[in-house]
């Protein structure tokens, strides 16, 4: 994008001191972020194009990070932290708005760029595993007396009956004819149905409390200083009220996985049991003493249920002809569907241990 016109966008933000440059900032895969760099010792800020294809409401996505970023503020304030570090901040437009929506109906968001900051993009130690456990388990915990209402700004998210819906209808659909030849893999979906709308069950009839989620809870979006301490979550476009399970359960599918997502050698894909107590551990120690007996009980559970979601989409969009996933080769998602199946089978094997490494975790926290 011309720089000229960034600049003019940046201008409407409430910045301190005159900018500089503003230059796009190569690491998100949902926003354009670009960073906009002013002179002599004033802030430098991020600015952000936000994606309007995944994001229908921005505005109530806005507000929603506004409410959970003071909260956060108080608290880091309360605790004597820093919080020009520690926390997030929307800055407004002159007019006192959010964000900004530009001719062609784009939408712009301003945050202060959290300096001295050091992030990763993936977690490939037990180490990090464990401090990105403890990024989100911060960031939970500073929210557990959030009262406030937050927008549905991803209607159906995590909700398997909305999904069972879309892929009954999927199924009926056949759209790319491709229903005969899955007829295996859709057993995998079909076999686990009721035990999985059993666990979301929980979680409508309110036996698992709905708490303030993060729902992107990869090590990329959690900054940490210098010395390797968590600082804050950042890329707060997802926060909504759901249960608290949904981040950890996603957080393991992601963290704990021996291969990759789309692994063509299902050999390579599995859990791995050193990944998960490690990230356990780190999400623990910031949330053993704040969780109730039924969460801690469905913890590991919800590994499960969140890594069989993904089998059905990604079996579904095959069925569906590879609408909404992006594709590099014909059978992209069916591998993607195989390798995700792998790893649900490793943590069915797995189940009871992981449960025992739960509560033994939790019971030197709480
Ligand atoms: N306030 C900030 N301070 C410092 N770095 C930031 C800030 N906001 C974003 N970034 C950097 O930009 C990257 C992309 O931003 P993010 O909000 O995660 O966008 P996306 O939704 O596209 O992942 C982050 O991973 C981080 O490295
Ligand atoms: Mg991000």
């Amino acid at each position: 994008m011309d720089e000229n016109i960034l600049h003019e966008i940046a201008g409407r933000f409430r910045l301190t001191g005159r900018i500089a440059s503003v230059r796009p900032l190569g690491d998100g895969f949902i926003n354009d972020t670009f960073i906009v760099r002013t002179e002599a010792d004033a802030p430098d800020y991020i600015l952000q194009r936000k994606n309007r294809t995944v994001f229908v409401d921005v505005p109530a996505m806005m507000e929603n990070i506004r409410k959970v970023t003071e909260h956060i503020r108080r608290k880091v304030v309360a605790a004597g932290g820093d919080p020009l570090r520690e926390v997030l901040e929307v800055i407004p437009t002159h007019d006192g708005a959010l964000y900004h929506r530009d001719a062609q109906g784009e939408y712009w968001a301003v945050s202060r760029f959290i300096p001295d900051a050091v992030s990763y993009d993936r977690a490939d130690t037990p180490a990090l595993a464990c401090k990105g456990g403890e990024g989100i388990g911060k960031f939970q915990s500073q929210l557990a007396d959030f009262d406030e209402p937050l927008a549905d700004i991803l209607p159906g998210f995590h909700d398997i009956r909305f999904r069972f819906r879309q892929w009954d209808e999927a199924l009926r659909r056949d759209a790319a004819g491709r229903r005969d030849e899955v007829a295996e893999e859709i057993g995998w979906i079909e076999s686990r149905r009721e035990r999985m709308l059993a666990f979301r069950r929980l979680a409508e009839e309110g036996a698992l409390p709905l708490r303030v989620t993060h729902n992107d809870t990869k090590i990329a979006n959690i900054l940490f200083d210098r010395s390797g301490e968590v600082l804050c979550a950042i890329d707060l476009d997802t926060v909504m009220s759901a249960t608290s399970l949904n981040d950890f359960g996603d957080a393991i599918r992601s963290y704990a996985n021996t291969g990759d997502e789309d692994d063509r050698d299902p050999a390579r894909v599995g859990l791995s049991m050193e990944m998960f107590r490690a990230y356990t551990e780190g999400y623990l120690s910031q949330r053993a003493a704040q969780l109730a007996p039924a969460e801690l009980d469905n913890l590991a559970f919800s590994a499960l249920y969140i890594t069989y979601e993904q089998v059905l989409r990604f079996l579904m969009d095959y069925i569906d002809g590879d609408t909404y996933y992006k594709v590099k080769y014909e059978t992209h998602n069916l591998v993607r569907t195989r390798a995700q199946y792998r790893l649900l089978l490793s943590m069915e094997e797995q189940y009871d241990g992981m449960c025992a490494a739960v509560r033994e975790i939790a019971a030197k926290y709480r």
